[in-house]
C-alpha cells in the first residue's frame, strides 16, 4: 500500500519520498535492529517509499562481513517485517546493506566510517544525507554524538547534505541526567537535527488519537472538566522482564513506560488543538500539558501513587517465576514491575479532573488504553438505578486497535430496565489492513525531516521534573519496602484502593 492509500498519513505529514539518504544504526547486532529497525527499513522499501538510492549500514564491534550481516537481516525480516522478502525485492534491498566493525569510542573507527559512507555515496549516488540511528545501550549515546561531531561526520552549514542524529531511549535516567544528555546532544548538533525517538508516537493509534479529537466535531466539546469524570491511561504487559532484568533492575517501569510511553499518550489526549500539524506547534501544545502536571506535594505521595513488583504468578496458562528470580534482578531488589498515578493536570480544561495512569509487566494481558470516563447525566429521569455504569469513551490502542463507545441503553421488555453496551469502531476490520510498524512511520519521518512524532528537549525535561521526584521520594523511603502483586493479575490491591478513596475504580479490561 502507497502512502497516498493509507489515510492515516494525509495530513499528519506531507506525502513524498525522502532524498537519497543512508541511515547508519549503531548497535547492530543489538535486537531493536533485528526485530524492529532493519525489517521497518525492509518494509518502507517495499511500499516504495525509500529513494532508489538508499543505504543502510550497521555499525558495531562485532567483526561481521557484508555478506554475513545481509544473510541475517534477511532471516530477520523474513520474520519481523510486514512484508516478507521477495526474491526480487530483497536483492534491491541487500545492494545496499553493509555492516561496519568499529569502536564507540575510538575516532579511527570514525575515520573509517567516513570513508566508507563517502564510497558508499560515490557508488550509490547518495549525495552525503545521513541519519545516524544510535541504538546502543545508552552510556555510549554521548560519546557516538561525539565521535561523530569531531570526525566530520556531521554536517552543520545550512543548505548542504543533511545530518540527523536518532537517539534512542532512555533519554536519561533522571533529571539531571537527562539535562546533561541534552546539553551534550546541543553541543554537537542543532536541535533540528537531534530525533528523541519514543516509539508510541509511532504507533497508528496513538497518531489517530489526534485525527479523532480534531478531525471530528463531536466529541471534542466534552473533552473536559466539565463532562469528563476522570481519565485512565493504562498501558499493560503480559510479558515479565524476558531476560533484560541487567537493564530493568536499574531502571523500573516508571522509567521504562511512563516518563516516556504513558506521558506522551498523556500529553496527546490532554493537549489544546495545536495551530498546525507543524512539529514545533505539535510540541508547543504537548510540552504545555507537562508543564500543568501539579507536583505531587511532599509527604503525601502515598495518596498519589501506587508501585508493586510481581511475585509468582502464572499469565495466560504460563507459570511466571517471582521478579526476584529473573535473571539479572539483584538480591533484595526494590524495582518496581507495577506503577500507579493519580495526576491532574492544573489547566483551565482540565482543573479537577483526576488522570490515572498505570503500567506493568507480567499482569493478566497485554493492554494499551485511553479511557474517558464521563460524569454522569445532570439530572436521572429514569430513576436511581438508570445508570449503573458511567458512560466511557475508550480508545484502544493495541491490540485489537479500535475506538469504543460505551453508554446505557434500554434493555428490551416492558420494563424499563438500562444496561450498559457497546459501540465499536475497529481499524481492522474497518480498513481491512494492519497498521504499520511504528519504526516505520518514525524512521521515515526522520528522513523527511519531520520532528512532529519525535519528542523535543522541553517535553523531556518536563516530563522527567515530574518522574524525578518519585523517584527521590522512593530513595529516602526504601527502607519500606515495595507491595507484591501475583504476575497474572491487575496489579497490587494498593492501586484499587487509591482510586476507591475517590469514587472511582480501575476499568476491568
Ligand atoms: C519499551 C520498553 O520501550 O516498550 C519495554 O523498554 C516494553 O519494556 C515496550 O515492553 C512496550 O512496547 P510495545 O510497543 O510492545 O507496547
Amino acid at each position: 500500500m502507497n502512502a497516498s492509500a493509507n489515510p492515516l498519513r494525509q495530513g499528519l505529514a506531507e506525502d513524498r519520498t525522502p532524498e537519497p539518504t543512508t541511515v547508519v544504526i549503531f548497535g547492530a547486532s543489538g535486537d531493536l535492529t533485528k526485530r524492529k529497525l532493519v525489517p521497518a527499513l525492509y518494509t518502507l522499501m517495499a511500499e516504495r517509499l525509500l529513494p532508489p538510492s538508499f543505504a543502510v549500514v550497521g555499525f558495531a564491534r562485532k567483526q561481521v562481513g557484508d555478506g554475513a550481516f545481509r544473510a541475517e537481516m534477511k532471516d530477520w525480516c523474513a520474520k519481523f517485517a510486514r512484508h516478507k522478502p521477495t526474491e526480487e525485492l530483497w536483492s534491491q534491498f541487500e545492494k545496499g546493506l553493509y555492516f561496519h566493525t568499529g569502536e564507540y569510542d575510538d575516532p579511527a573507527s570514525y575515520k573509517a566510517l567516513k570513508e566508507r559512507l563517502d564510497a558508499i555515496d560515490r557508488e550509490r549516488g547518495i549525495q552525503g544525507n545521513r541519519v545516524f540511528y544510535v541504538s546502543t545501550p545508552p552510556a555510549t549515546f554521548p560519546v557516538a554524538v561525539k565521535q561523530l561531531d569531531e570526525n566530520g561526520l556531521i554536517n552543520k552549514a545550512a543548505g548542504g547534505p543533511f545530518t540527523r542524529v536518532i537517539i534512542e531511549k532512555p533519554f536519561g535516567t533522571d533529571l539531571a541526567s537527562a539535562r546533561e544528555l541534552n546539553a551534550h546532544c546541543l553541543t554537537h548538533l542543532r536541535e533540528d537535527q537531534i530525533y528523541r525517538i519514543d516509539h508510541y508516537l509511532g504507533k497508528e493509534t496513538v497518531q489517530n488519537l489526534m485525527v479523532f479529537r480534531f478531525a471530528n466535531a463531536f466529541f471534542e466539546p466534552l473533552w473536559n472538566n466539565r463532562f469528563i469524570d476522570h481519565v485512565q491511561i493504562t498501558g499493560a504487559e503480559a510479558i515479565g522482564i524476558e531476560g533484560r532484568g541487567g537493564y530493568f533492575d536499574h531502571a523500573g517501569i516508571l522509567r521504562d513506560m511512563v516518563q516516556n510511553h504513558l506521558f506522551q499518550v498523556m500529553a496527546l489526549t490532554a493537549m489544546e488543538p495545536p495551530v498546525s500539524l507543524s512539529a514545533t506547534d505539535l510540541r508547543d501544545e504537548k510540552v504545555k500539558v507537562l508543564k500543568a502536571l501539579r507536583p505531587i506535594p511532599d509527604g503525601r505521595f502515598d495518596e498519589f501513587i501506587v508501585r508493586g513488583q510481581y511475585r509468582q504468578g502464572s499469565v495466560g496458562g504460563k507459570r511466571v517465576p517471582d521478579y526476584h528470580e529473573e535473571a539479572g534482578v539483584t538480591a533484595g531488589s526494590t524495582t518496581e514491575t507495577y506503577v500507579a498515578l493519580k495526576m491532574f493536570i492544573d489547566n483551565w480544561r482540565w482543573a479537577g479532573v483526576p488522570f490515572y495512569l498505570r503500567s506493568g509487566k507480567a499482569m493478566a494481558k497485554k493492554v494499551t488504553e485511553v479511557a474517558l470516563v464521563f460524569k454522569d447525566a445532570p439530572h436521572r429521569l429514569f430513576g436511581e438505578k438508570s445508570i449503573s455504569e458511567p458512560n466511557v469513551l475508550a480508545i484502544r490502542i493495541q491490540p485489537d486497535e479500535g475506538i469504543s463507545v460505551r453508554f446505557g441503553s434500554k434493555v428490551p421488555g416492558n420494563t424499563l430496565d438500562i444496561h450498559p453496551v457497546n459501540m465499536e469502531f475497529r481499524y481492522g476490520t474497518s480498513f481491512g489492513t494492519e497498521p504499520p510498524e511504528a519504526y516505520e512511520r518514525l524512521q521515515l519521518d526522520c528522513m523527511l525531516g519531520d520532528q512532529a512524532l519525535y519528542t523535543r528537549a522541553d517535553e523531556v525535561d518536563a516530563s522527567w521534573r515530574f518522574i524525578s521526584r518519585i523517584h527521590d521520594e522512593w530513595a529516602r523511603s526504601a527502607a519500606r519496602g515495595v507491595p507484591t502483586y501475583e504476575a497474572g493479575t491487575w496489579g497490587p490491591d494498593e492501586s484499587d484502593a487509591m482510586l476507591r478513596r475517590s469514587g472511582q475504580a480501575w476499568r476491568r479490561l
